[in-house]
């Protein structure tokens, strides 16, 4: 069965073609992060100007680099949410022009699904159910993965998004955007117990999380420090930063994995390449006993391979979009 897959939630343009849910034939990948670094931040109407621009080109690469021909493809699949809406909107346009020229089934996928489906392509044995720790820069979640395509949130952020905040924190201290990679690149060399930083905890909700507090420590920290005119030890605030954030994400990660007793935990999105969150994790796991799925470093970013894998999934379980397919901005997993 091949699929082509077509994701432009943010300001990465991608086409896949996947056989069979797990084997990604091709993965062509149009980033447009260094246009946006200029702005410290991804500027919406540029990023749906730059998906359409890309989008055919990529469709023809991906097919190329597949050996495989617009006659061969079986389905389309389209991220349809979450995502800036004018970005997923060209997407999801031209996935449909493409599913009815071809007369094809068009089959929409979320995008954090998208994202936790990574996990299948680099492990080939890893099955539902599992405990899914969601990080990336729009969405911070603790997800219950309980067959391919049925899942349901058990802890989630309360206001801003791990990735997010790193990014965020990045750029007040000047390191660059996107600034989760340097962040991480940073703390290798600092000390994580240079700068105390707050771990917020909601209350009554275990699960949930808070990096607001987090990301207001470093505003303060950088402003008091511009105002004093003392320099701040970056690697160490880096490194301070780097804990903090895994000190929120892994402890609730093992307890929803602990109430859930799968005895299987995966990470996915953005976030899931930081280091230190990995090394974390890796140490949790080996205490608890679970075992740990990570994603492959280049399928934890934005890809259109993870989206023909989840739509493989969403195909087999009868999902189908018609021309009325909307994009959406929020959706529910
Ligand atoms: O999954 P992704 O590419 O896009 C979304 O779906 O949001 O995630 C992008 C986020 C950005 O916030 C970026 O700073 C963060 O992932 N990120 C990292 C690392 N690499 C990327 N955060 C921490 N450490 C990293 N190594």
């Amino acid at each position: 069965m091949i699929m082509l897959a077509v994701e432009s939630s943010c300001d990465e343009t991608a086409v896949a073609v996947v056989r069979d849910g797990r084997t990604v034939l091709a993965d062509a990948i149009a980033s447009q992060a260094d246009m946006h670094a200029v702005y410290g931040g991804v500027v919406p109407e540029i990023a749906s100007r730059k998906h359409v621009e890309a989008i055919a080109g990529l469709t023809d690469l991906a097919l190329s680099r597949a050996e495989v021909t617009k006659g061969d493809i079986d389905a389309v699949a389209v991220t349809y949410a979450p995502g800036l809406i004018g970005a997923v909107l060209v997407g999801v346009n031209y996935a449909k022009a493409l599913a009815f020229g071809l007369n094809l089934p068009l089959v929409p996928v979320h995008h954090v699904r998208g994202h936790i489906a990574a996990n299948y392509i680099t492990h080939p044995d890893l099955e539902p159910p599992f405990v899914c720790l969601c990080v990336s820069g729009g969405t911070t979640a603790i997800v219950d993965v309980r067959t391919y395509t049925e899942m349901e949130v058990l802890g989630a952020t309360r206001d801003d998004a791990a990735g997010e905040c790193f990014d965020k924190a990045a750029r007040v201290l000047g390191i660059g955007y996107p600034g989760g990679g340097p962040m991480d690149r940073l703390a290798r060399g600092g000390d994580d117990g240079r700068y105390e930083l707050p771990r917020a905890h909601v209350d009554g909700a275990p699960l949930d999380m808070s990096f607001s507090g987090l990301k207001t420590a470093v505003l303060n920290l950088a402003h008091n420090a511009q105002q004093k005119g003392e320099k701040l030890d970056l690697p160490g605030l880096a490194a301070s930063f780097g804990a903090a954030v895994s000190g929120i994400l892994v402890p609730r990660t093992m307890e929803a994995a602990r109430r859930k007793g799968y005895g299987k935990v995966a990470v996915a999105g953005g976030v899931a390449a930081n280091s230190r969150l990995r090394a974390d994790l890796e140490r949790a796991c080996r205490e608890s006993g679970d075992i740990l799925y990570l994603p492959e470093l280049k399928l934890c970013g934005d890809n259109g391979a993870m989206i023909g894998c989840q739509g493989y999934y969403e195909y087999l379980a009868g999902k189908r979009a018609g021309m009325d397919l909307n994009a959406f901005a929020n959706r529910d997993i």
